[in-house]
Protein backbone atom coordinates (compact mmCIF):
# COMPACT_ATOMS: atom_id res chain seq x y z
CA UNK A 1 0.00 0.00 0.00
CA UNK A 2 3.12 2.22 0.83
CA UNK A 3 4.13 1.99 -2.51
CA UNK A 4 0.23 2.60 -4.09
CA UNK A 5 0.50 5.81 -2.34
CA UNK A 6 3.79 6.75 -3.65
CA UNK A 7 2.57 6.37 -6.85
CA UNK A 8 -0.50 8.14 -6.66
CA UNK A 9 1.20 11.40 -5.66
CA UNK A 10 2.53 11.45 -9.47
CA UNK A 11 0.38 13.25 -12.33
CA UNK A 12 -0.37 9.97 -13.79
CA UNK A 13 -1.86 7.33 -11.60
CA UNK A 14 -4.88 4.82 -11.62
CA UNK A 15 -8.44 5.95 -10.22
CA UNK A 16 -8.79 4.80 -6.37
CA UNK A 17 -10.97 1.64 -7.65
CA UNK A 18 -7.88 0.85 -10.64
CA UNK A 19 -10.17 1.09 -13.40
CA UNK A 20 -9.60 4.01 -14.78
CA UNK A 21 -5.98 6.77 -15.37
CA UNK A 22 -6.17 9.83 -13.82
CA UNK A 23 -4.18 12.94 -14.89
CA UNK A 24 -3.45 16.07 -14.31
CA UNK A 25 -4.87 18.23 -17.15
CA UNK A 26 -1.77 19.89 -18.38
CA UNK A 27 -3.45 22.12 -20.82
CA UNK A 28 -4.87 24.35 -18.19
CA UNK A 29 -1.94 25.03 -16.39
CA UNK A 30 -0.74 27.43 -15.09
CA UNK A 31 -3.78 28.96 -13.69
CA UNK A 32 -5.58 25.85 -12.69
CA UNK A 33 -4.66 22.20 -11.24
CA UNK A 34 -7.30 19.91 -12.91
CA UNK A 35 -7.86 16.41 -12.76
CA UNK A 36 -9.26 14.88 -15.59
CA UNK A 37 -10.23 11.09 -15.43
CA UNK A 38 -10.02 9.04 -18.71
CA UNK A 39 -12.29 5.93 -19.03
CA UNK A 40 -13.25 5.53 -22.68
CA UNK A 41 -10.15 4.97 -25.38
CA UNK A 42 -11.28 7.87 -27.59
CA UNK A 43 -10.86 9.94 -23.74
CA UNK A 44 -7.14 8.36 -23.62
CA UNK A 45 -6.65 8.80 -27.52
CA UNK A 46 -7.57 12.55 -27.09
CA UNK A 47 -5.65 13.13 -23.82
CA UNK A 48 -2.46 12.27 -25.57
CA UNK A 49 -3.24 13.97 -28.86
CA UNK A 50 -4.74 17.29 -27.24
CA UNK A 51 -1.39 17.30 -25.11
CA UNK A 52 -3.81 17.27 -21.77
CA UNK A 53 -1.20 14.68 -20.94
CA UNK A 54 2.51 15.21 -22.67
CA UNK A 55 5.85 14.76 -22.64
CA UNK A 56 7.36 11.71 -23.59
CA UNK A 57 8.22 9.51 -20.27
CA UNK A 58 4.27 10.30 -19.57
CA UNK A 59 2.63 9.45 -22.85
CA UNK A 60 4.42 6.50 -22.03
CA UNK A 61 3.24 5.72 -18.33
CA UNK A 62 -0.59 6.81 -19.51
CA UNK A 63 -0.64 4.59 -22.42
CA UNK A 64 0.52 2.05 -19.79
CA UNK A 65 -1.97 2.32 -17.82
CA UNK A 66 -4.77 2.76 -20.39
CA UNK A 67 -3.97 -0.25 -22.06
CA UNK A 68 -4.88 -1.93 -18.61
CA UNK A 69 -8.15 0.24 -18.19
CA UNK A 70 -8.97 -0.91 -21.48
CA UNK A 71 -8.16 -4.51 -20.99
CA UNK A 72 -10.39 -4.92 -17.96
CA UNK A 73 -13.57 -3.91 -20.20
CA UNK A 74 -13.07 -6.51 -22.44
CA UNK A 75 -15.79 -9.10 -21.81
CA UNK A 76 -14.02 -12.36 -23.03
CA UNK A 77 -12.49 -15.63 -21.07
CA UNK A 78 -10.81 -16.71 -24.44
CA UNK A 79 -7.17 -15.41 -24.50
CA UNK A 80 -7.53 -15.54 -28.84
CA UNK A 81 -11.03 -13.03 -28.56
CA UNK A 82 -9.24 -11.10 -25.76
CA UNK A 83 -6.45 -10.59 -27.60
CA UNK A 84 -7.82 -9.78 -30.63
CA UNK A 85 -9.64 -6.51 -28.76
CA UNK A 86 -6.64 -6.00 -27.17
CA UNK A 87 -4.33 -5.44 -30.37
CA UNK A 88 -6.96 -2.91 -31.49
CA UNK A 89 -7.07 -0.71 -29.04
CA UNK A 90 -3.08 -0.81 -28.66
CA UNK A 91 -3.02 0.47 -32.20
CA UNK A 92 -5.60 3.01 -31.77
CA UNK A 93 -3.46 4.64 -28.69
CA UNK A 94 -0.49 4.46 -30.68
CA UNK A 95 -1.66 6.29 -33.66
CA UNK A 96 -2.54 9.15 -31.42
CA UNK A 97 1.27 11.11 -31.71
CA UNK A 98 3.53 9.69 -33.62
CA UNK A 99 7.12 10.95 -32.70
CA UNK A 100 7.61 10.45 -28.62
CA UNK A 101 8.60 6.50 -29.12
CA UNK A 102 7.58 6.04 -25.49
CA UNK A 103 4.48 5.65 -26.19
CA UNK A 104 4.98 2.41 -28.71
CA UNK A 105 7.66 1.31 -26.15
CA UNK A 106 5.03 0.92 -23.22
CA UNK A 107 2.50 -0.68 -25.38
CA UNK A 108 4.94 -2.94 -27.26
CA UNK A 109 5.95 -3.78 -23.50
CA UNK A 110 2.47 -4.10 -22.30
CA UNK A 111 1.77 -6.25 -25.43
CA UNK A 112 4.80 -8.90 -24.37
CA UNK A 113 3.78 -9.13 -21.18
CA UNK A 114 0.35 -10.47 -22.43
CA UNK A 115 1.93 -12.81 -25.09
CA UNK A 116 4.23 -14.12 -22.64
CA UNK A 117 1.17 -14.90 -19.88
CA UNK A 118 -0.82 -16.36 -23.23
CA UNK A 119 -1.33 -19.66 -20.71
CA UNK A 120 -2.93 -18.43 -18.10
CA UNK A 121 -6.01 -17.27 -17.48
CA UNK A 122 -7.52 -13.70 -19.18
CA UNK A 123 -8.28 -12.43 -15.30
CA UNK A 124 -4.42 -13.42 -14.38
CA UNK A 125 -3.30 -11.62 -17.42
CA UNK A 126 -5.32 -8.28 -16.87
CA UNK A 127 -4.04 -8.50 -12.88
CA UNK A 128 -0.63 -8.66 -14.55
CA UNK A 129 -0.74 -5.75 -16.59
CA UNK A 130 -1.56 -3.60 -13.84
CA UNK A 131 1.46 -4.81 -12.55
CA UNK A 132 3.07 -3.71 -15.72
CA UNK A 133 2.02 -0.33 -15.78
CA UNK A 134 2.77 0.24 -12.54
CA UNK A 135 6.29 -0.97 -13.23
CA UNK A 136 7.31 1.17 -16.12
CA UNK A 137 6.20 4.55 -13.91
CA UNK A 138 7.83 2.99 -10.88
CA UNK A 139 10.77 2.21 -12.86
CA UNK A 140 10.43 6.11 -14.45
CA UNK A 141 10.74 7.75 -11.48
CA UNK A 142 14.58 5.70 -10.75
CA UNK A 143 15.45 6.40 -14.11
CA UNK A 144 14.83 10.47 -13.64
CA UNK A 145 16.54 10.29 -10.41
CA UNK A 146 19.30 8.99 -11.79
CA UNK A 147 19.60 10.80 -15.04
CA UNK A 148 19.07 13.65 -12.69
CA UNK A 149 22.21 12.65 -10.80
CA UNK A 150 24.66 12.23 -13.82
CA UNK A 151 23.28 16.22 -15.20
CA UNK A 152 24.10 17.42 -11.87
CA UNK A 153 27.26 16.31 -11.99
CA UNK A 154 27.40 18.31 -15.23
CA UNK A 155 26.92 21.65 -13.68
CA UNK A 156 28.83 24.33 -10.89
CA UNK A 157 27.31 26.22 -8.25
CA UNK A 158 25.98 29.41 -9.77
CA UNK A 159 25.92 28.09 -13.57
CA UNK A 160 23.10 29.41 -15.66
CA UNK A 161 21.22 26.77 -17.74
CA UNK A 162 19.05 27.68 -20.88
CA UNK A 163 15.98 24.77 -21.40
CA UNK A 164 14.00 24.31 -24.02
CA UNK A 165 9.90 22.91 -23.71
CA UNK A 166 9.19 20.84 -21.13
CA UNK A 167 11.04 18.31 -19.45
CA UNK A 168 10.38 18.66 -15.58
CA UNK A 169 7.93 16.68 -13.52
CA UNK A 170 5.14 17.16 -15.34
CA UNK A 171 6.51 14.98 -18.24
CA UNK A 172 7.57 12.45 -16.33
CA UNK A 173 7.32 11.04 -12.69
CA UNK A 174 8.85 13.46 -10.21
CA UNK A 175 12.03 15.37 -10.98
CA UNK A 176 11.95 15.03 -14.89
CA UNK A 177 15.24 14.55 -17.23
CA UNK A 178 16.32 17.85 -18.57
CA UNK A 179 14.84 19.89 -14.96
CA UNK A 180 16.16 17.00 -12.88
CA UNK A 181 19.51 18.18 -12.15
CA UNK A 182 18.38 21.83 -11.28
CA UNK A 183 15.53 20.19 -8.75
CA UNK A 184 18.10 17.92 -7.11
CA UNK A 185 20.87 20.64 -6.76
CA UNK A 186 18.49 23.17 -5.39
CA UNK A 187 17.38 20.27 -2.82
CA UNK A 188 21.07 20.09 -1.65
CA UNK A 189 21.57 23.95 -1.50
CA UNK A 190 23.16 24.50 -5.32
CA UNK A 191 22.00 27.50 -6.70
CA UNK A 192 21.34 28.07 -10.78
CA UNK A 193 19.83 30.45 -13.10
CA UNK A 194 17.14 28.76 -15.47
CA UNK A 195 16.54 30.80 -19.10
CA UNK A 196 12.73 28.76 -20.11
CA UNK A 197 12.03 29.39 -23.26
CA UNK A 198 8.71 29.83 -23.69
CA UNK A 199 8.09 27.36 -26.68
CA UNK A 200 6.07 28.98 -29.79
CA UNK A 201 3.61 27.63 -30.60
CA UNK A 202 1.53 25.68 -27.59
CA UNK A 203 4.31 27.71 -24.48
CA UNK A 204 4.91 23.99 -23.15
CA UNK A 205 7.94 26.83 -21.40
CA UNK A 206 5.82 29.48 -20.44
CA UNK A 207 2.99 27.23 -18.87
CA UNK A 208 4.68 24.31 -17.52
CA UNK A 209 8.62 24.35 -16.87
CA UNK A 210 8.27 28.40 -15.42
CA UNK A 211 5.76 27.16 -13.18
CA UNK A 212 7.98 24.18 -11.95
CA UNK A 213 10.55 25.64 -11.69
CA UNK A 214 9.24 28.80 -9.95
CA UNK A 215 7.25 26.79 -7.40
CA UNK A 216 10.68 24.47 -6.45
CA UNK A 217 11.75 27.77 -5.51
CA UNK A 218 14.49 27.82 -8.25
CA UNK A 219 15.34 31.12 -10.09
CA UNK A 220 13.83 30.93 -13.54
CA UNK A 221 13.79 33.41 -15.95
CA UNK A 222 11.22 33.01 -19.27
CA UNK A 223 12.26 33.80 -22.42
CA UNK A 224 10.43 34.62 -25.62
CA UNK A 225 12.06 32.01 -28.14
CA UNK A 226 14.03 34.51 -30.15
CA UNK A 227 15.81 35.56 -27.21
CA UNK A 228 17.88 32.87 -26.58
CA UNK A 229 20.52 34.06 -28.82
CA UNK A 230 21.33 37.48 -26.74
CA UNK A 231 21.03 35.29 -23.42
CA UNK A 232 23.77 33.35 -24.70
CA UNK A 233 25.51 35.86 -26.18
CA UNK A 234 25.22 38.00 -22.94
CA UNK A 235 27.31 35.16 -20.71
CA UNK A 236 24.33 34.00 -18.79
CA UNK A 237 24.27 30.57 -20.17
CA UNK A 238 26.91 27.74 -19.10
CA UNK A 239 24.89 24.32 -20.35
CA UNK A 240 21.65 23.95 -22.16
CA UNK A 241 19.77 21.45 -21.25
CA UNK A 242 16.83 19.44 -23.28
CA UNK A 243 14.64 16.40 -23.12
CA UNK A 244 13.84 14.36 -26.30
CA UNK A 245 11.15 12.34 -27.59
CA UNK A 246 13.33 9.94 -30.19
CA UNK A 247 16.86 9.23 -30.02
CA UNK A 248 18.42 7.79 -32.59
CA UNK A 249 20.84 5.29 -32.95
CA UNK A 250 23.52 8.03 -34.21
CA UNK A 251 22.40 10.39 -31.57
CA UNK A 252 20.29 12.36 -33.58
CA UNK A 253 17.82 13.28 -31.25
CA UNK A 254 13.97 14.30 -31.84
CA UNK A 255 12.68 17.17 -29.16
CA UNK A 256 9.72 19.88 -29.28
CA UNK A 257 10.32 22.44 -32.60
CA UNK A 258 13.16 24.87 -31.82
CA UNK A 259 15.38 22.87 -29.68
CA UNK A 260 17.56 22.46 -33.12
CA UNK A 261 17.78 26.35 -33.01
CA UNK A 262 19.32 26.20 -29.72
CA UNK A 263 22.05 23.82 -30.65
CA UNK A 264 22.70 25.59 -33.22
CA UNK A 265 23.21 28.60 -31.62
CA UNK A 266 24.82 26.70 -27.91
CA UNK A 267 27.79 25.88 -30.73
CA UNK A 268 28.03 29.53 -32.13
CA UNK A 269 28.52 30.32 -28.36
CA UNK A 270 30.30 27.63 -27.36
CA UNK A 271 27.98 26.52 -24.76
CA UNK A 272 28.06 22.44 -24.20
CA UNK A 273 24.23 21.03 -25.40
CA UNK A 274 23.15 17.96 -23.67
CA UNK A 275 19.87 16.35 -24.46
CA UNK A 276 18.92 14.15 -21.34
CA UNK A 277 15.93 11.00 -21.64
CA UNK A 278 15.65 7.61 -20.26
CA UNK A 279 16.69 4.78 -22.70
CA UNK A 280 13.58 4.08 -23.73
CA UNK A 281 13.83 6.77 -25.77
CA UNK A 282 16.30 6.00 -27.24
CA UNK A 283 15.16 3.75 -30.71
CA UNK A 284 18.07 1.61 -32.19
CA UNK A 285 16.13 0.62 -34.87
CA UNK A 286 15.83 4.39 -36.22
CA UNK A 287 19.18 4.74 -38.21
CA UNK A 288 19.33 8.43 -38.02
CA UNK A 289 16.65 11.76 -37.42
CA UNK A 290 15.96 11.19 -40.98
CA UNK A 291 13.99 7.83 -40.22
CA UNK A 292 11.85 10.10 -37.17
CA UNK A 293 8.03 11.03 -38.12
CA UNK A 294 7.76 14.27 -37.20
CA UNK A 295 4.31 15.03 -36.12
CA UNK A 296 2.28 17.93 -38.04
CA UNK A 297 -0.55 19.73 -35.51
CA UNK A 298 -3.23 22.11 -36.20
CA UNK A 299 -2.63 25.37 -38.12
CA UNK A 300 -4.77 27.05 -35.84
CA UNK A 301 -1.89 26.39 -32.97
CA UNK A 302 -0.07 29.16 -34.47
CA UNK A 303 -2.76 31.89 -36.04
CA UNK A 304 -4.77 31.59 -32.66
CA UNK A 305 -4.24 29.59 -29.93
CA UNK A 306 -3.63 31.45 -26.63
CA UNK A 307 -4.62 34.84 -28.42
CA UNK A 308 -8.10 36.67 -27.74
CA UNK A 309 -7.93 37.01 -31.62
CA UNK A 310 -6.27 35.58 -34.58
CA UNK A 311 -3.17 36.98 -35.04
CA UNK A 312 -3.22 36.28 -38.64
CA UNK A 313 -5.63 35.93 -41.49
CA UNK A 314 -7.62 32.60 -41.60
CA UNK A 315 -6.19 32.07 -45.27
CA UNK A 316 -2.69 32.55 -44.29
CA UNK A 317 -1.16 29.19 -44.69
CA UNK A 318 1.10 27.75 -41.48
CA UNK A 319 3.23 25.14 -41.22
CA UNK A 320 3.21 23.51 -37.86
CA UNK A 321 5.93 20.80 -37.01
CA UNK A 322 5.55 19.64 -33.28
CA UNK A 323 9.32 18.63 -33.37
CA UNK A 324 12.60 19.16 -34.97
CA UNK A 325 15.94 16.66 -34.93
CA UNK A 326 18.86 17.97 -33.53
CA UNK A 327 22.03 16.81 -35.25
CA UNK A 328 24.16 14.42 -33.34
CA UNK A 329 26.99 16.62 -34.17
CA UNK A 330 25.48 19.23 -32.07
CA UNK A 331 25.15 17.07 -29.33
CA UNK A 332 27.89 17.56 -26.34
CA UNK A 333 26.70 14.47 -24.40
CA UNK A 334 23.23 12.04 -24.60
CA UNK A 335 22.54 11.97 -20.56
CA UNK A 336 20.83 8.50 -19.98
CA UNK A 337 19.94 6.87 -16.35
CA UNK A 338 22.63 4.87 -17.46
CA UNK A 339 25.83 7.62 -18.30
CA UNK A 340 26.95 10.25 -19.94
CA UNK A 341 27.22 9.00 -23.31
CA UNK A 342 29.86 10.75 -25.62
CA UNK A 343 30.44 10.99 -29.62
CA UNK A 344 30.67 8.46 -31.37
CA UNK A 345 27.20 8.02 -30.41
CA UNK A 346 26.81 4.69 -32.62
CA UNK A 347 29.27 3.25 -30.18
CA UNK A 348 28.38 4.76 -27.13
CA UNK A 349 24.51 4.33 -27.32
CA UNK A 350 24.76 0.87 -28.67
CA UNK A 351 27.03 -0.14 -25.48
CA UNK A 352 23.97 1.10 -23.09
CA UNK A 353 22.17 -1.89 -24.81
CA UNK A 354 25.00 -4.46 -24.90
CA UNK A 355 25.15 -4.14 -20.86
CA UNK A 356 21.38 -4.68 -20.49
CA UNK A 357 21.83 -7.83 -22.35
CA UNK A 358 24.24 -8.98 -20.07
O1 LIG B 1 4.69 18.09 -27.57
P1 LIG B 1 5.20 17.79 -26.20
O2 LIG B 1 4.90 18.84 -25.21
O3 LIG B 1 4.79 16.41 -25.74
O4 LIG B 1 6.79 17.76 -26.38
C1 LIG B 1 7.56 17.39 -25.27
C2 LIG B 1 9.01 17.51 -25.48
O5 LIG B 1 9.49 17.86 -26.52
C3 LIG B 1 9.87 17.10 -24.31
O6 LIG B 1 11.08 17.80 -24.30
C4 LIG B 1 10.17 15.60 -24.39
O7 LIG B 1 9.00 14.86 -24.54
C5 LIG B 1 10.90 15.11 -23.19
S1 LIG B 1 9.94 15.09 -21.73
C6 LIG B 1 10.94 14.44 -20.52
Amino acid sequence: MREKREILADNVHLSEDGKCVVIIDQRALPNEVIELTLSTAKEMYDAIKSLAVRGAPAIGICAGYSLYCLAQQIDAADFETFYAQLVKDKAYLDSSRPTAVNLSWALNRMEKLVLDNRDKEVEEIVRLMGVEAENIQREDIEMCRKISEYGLSLLKNGDGVLTHCNAGPLATSRYGTAIGPMLLGHERGMQFHVFSDETRPLLQGARLTSYELQKAGVDVTLICDNMASLVMKNGWVQACFVGCDRIAANGDAANKIGTSGVAILAKHYGIPMYVLGPTSTIDMNCKSGDEIVIELRDEDEIRSKFYEKPMALREVKCYNPAFDVTDHELITAIITEKGICRAPYTESLAKLFESTAE
